[in-house]
């Protein structure tokens, strides 16, 4: 029996695909189809799938063609699935000519004939895509508007800052089409906002977008108080718009991982949660700034949350705050949460350095999470004895917004809706935390 292979992302299944495995099966008796996860692209630079890995395996499967069909899921993988299901025959489109050649060892290469004047780039181009208005023109902006270039389906259409000298100079470096005069003028320009303003703006600009019938991505923190957060979500919900928080962690394939990694028991049950997230920063930084209501708290503590609440839930008993305060802001602050069965606590900084790193203890062993832990690339599951140990490795594309990206456009344009990466419970339990901090409660000055 031949045996044949080919790769593929076959995203937005189409004819071009049909007609290479049909050729690639004629070429034998048995046909492999090894699908491409989005990871793996994100690595090879080929990004923003519309279909999900199931979709895409479905289609390849739908076409009656294929007699396997397995994930390619990393780099050196045609070698060795060469090697286990004893291929005769690697076959790919034309488009890959001398690119495969190194698999000659180890079976025959066959370049096919590609199909003109098709492929699922022309075919992505073609569908609607999410438009898209900045407000606040900061640095996390600019990067914000520079990864969406990745996306597809997104489009950067317009930007907003009061300061209108400042919007120009952004709209200008950015080359977006438009400087918005006002948040109104830019909610009539947009179906959906990226808002990136100062914290204590988060709210009423997420409103008035809501409001105006417009989906909303909000910067971290999303609100500073309960009642806000809670308001803003029943908005979306009776509006049906898709309300997120641009927390860029969430959105990491492998933190994904780790959380699903360890809720299914690999470490044992989990006791303990600590996180810490530091930046030295300039003290003459708005970050700093108590009128901007900066701080290091306002500024990170959503990132450690994350972790916390995705592990332990956010049914915590009590938090209590030691907080490091200098000219109205806090440099530094350790919160502890004290849950039924376990503790969390962790590190937040503009002032004071800590390790960044994230560390999980469960009753079997515990996992850790190098910094920075917040943009997960790389993980280890450590054991007592160390021979068990196990190290997970990650691609990470670009500044990690794309991730978020891509999941905001995705849950606009897909029909069936998707799941969210951080929970209307997380997200609400966050902004009890803030405002806990905020209004003093179980906070010791140190
Ligand atoms: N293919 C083809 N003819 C086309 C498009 C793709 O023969 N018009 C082949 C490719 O050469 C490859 C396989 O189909 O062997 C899967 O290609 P994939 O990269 O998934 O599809 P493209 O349409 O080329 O995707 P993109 O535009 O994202 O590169």
């Amino acid at each position: 029996m031949k045996k044949v292979i080919t790769y593929g992302t076959f995203d937005l299944f189409h004819e071009g695909h049909y007609n290479i495995l049909k050729r690639a099966k004629a070429l034998g008796d048995y046909l492999i189809v090894g699908v491409t996860t989005d990871n793996f692209d994100l690595e090879r630079g080929k990004l923003n799938t519309c279909d999900s890995l199931m979709d895409r395996i479905e289609a390849v499967r739908g076409t009656g063609l294929v007699d396997k069909v397995i994930i390619e899921e990393y780099r050196g993988q045609k070698i060795d699935d060469i090697k286990k299901y004893g291929v005769d025959i690697f076959a790919i489109g034309s488009d890959w000519t001398g690119k495969f050649d190194y698999l000659k060892e180890f079976c025959e290469v066959v370049y096919l004939p590609r199909t003109e004047g098709v492929s699922s780039t022309q075919l992505r181009a073609s569908r609607p895509s999410v438009r898209i208005g900045v407000i606040g023109t900061g640095s996390i902006a600019g990067r914000f508007v520079d990864e969406a270039a990745f996306v597809s389906g997104a489009e950067i259409v317009a930007a907003y800052n009061p300061d209108a000298a400042e919007a120009g100079r952004f709209v200008a470096e950015k080359g977006i089409p438009k400087a918005a005069g006002s948040a109104e003028e830019l909610l009539s320009a947009v179906d959906a906002v990226y808002i990136a303003s100062p914290h204590g703006t988060h709210y009423t600009y997420s409103k008035a977008a809501l409001e105006a019938g417009k989906h909303v991505l909000c910067e971290t923190p999303f609100t500073l108080s309960l009642k806000e957060a809670k308001e803003l979500v029943n908005l979306a919900k009776a509006k049906d718009l898709r309300l997120m928080v641009a927390l860029k962690t969430a959105y990491c394939p492998a933190f994904g991982h780790l959380v699903t990694l360890l809720l299914s028991g690999e470490i044992g049950e989990i006791v303990e949660v600590n996180a810490s997230v530091t930046t030295l920063t300039d003290e003459h930084s708005p970050k700093l700034d108590a009128a901007a209501l900066g701080g290091s708290m306002n500024e990170n503590a959503c990132f450690p949350m994350l972790p916390i609440f995705k592990l332990l839930g956010t049914e915590y008993k009590d938090v209590s705050f030691y907080s490091k305060q200098r000219g109205g802001t806090d440099i530094f602050t350790k919160a502890v949460l004290r849950y039924d069965k376990a503790v969390a606590s962790f590190q937040v900084g503009l002032g004071v350095k800590t390790e960044g790193n994230l560390v999980v203890s469960g009753t079997k062993g515990y996992a850790y999470v190098p910094a920075p832990w917040w943009k997960t690339d790389y993980f280890e599951i450590r054991y007592e004895d160390q021979n068990k140990n196990k190290k997970f490795f990650y691609p990470f594309a670009g500044e990690g917004l794309r991730y978020e990206i891509k999941d905001f456009v995705g849950a606009i344009l897909s029909s069936e809706g998707t799941w969210p990466k951080i929970s209307t419970e997380e997200n609400l339990a966050m902004a009890k935390v803030q405002e806990d901090f905020l209004a003093g409660k179980n906070v010791y000055k140190i």
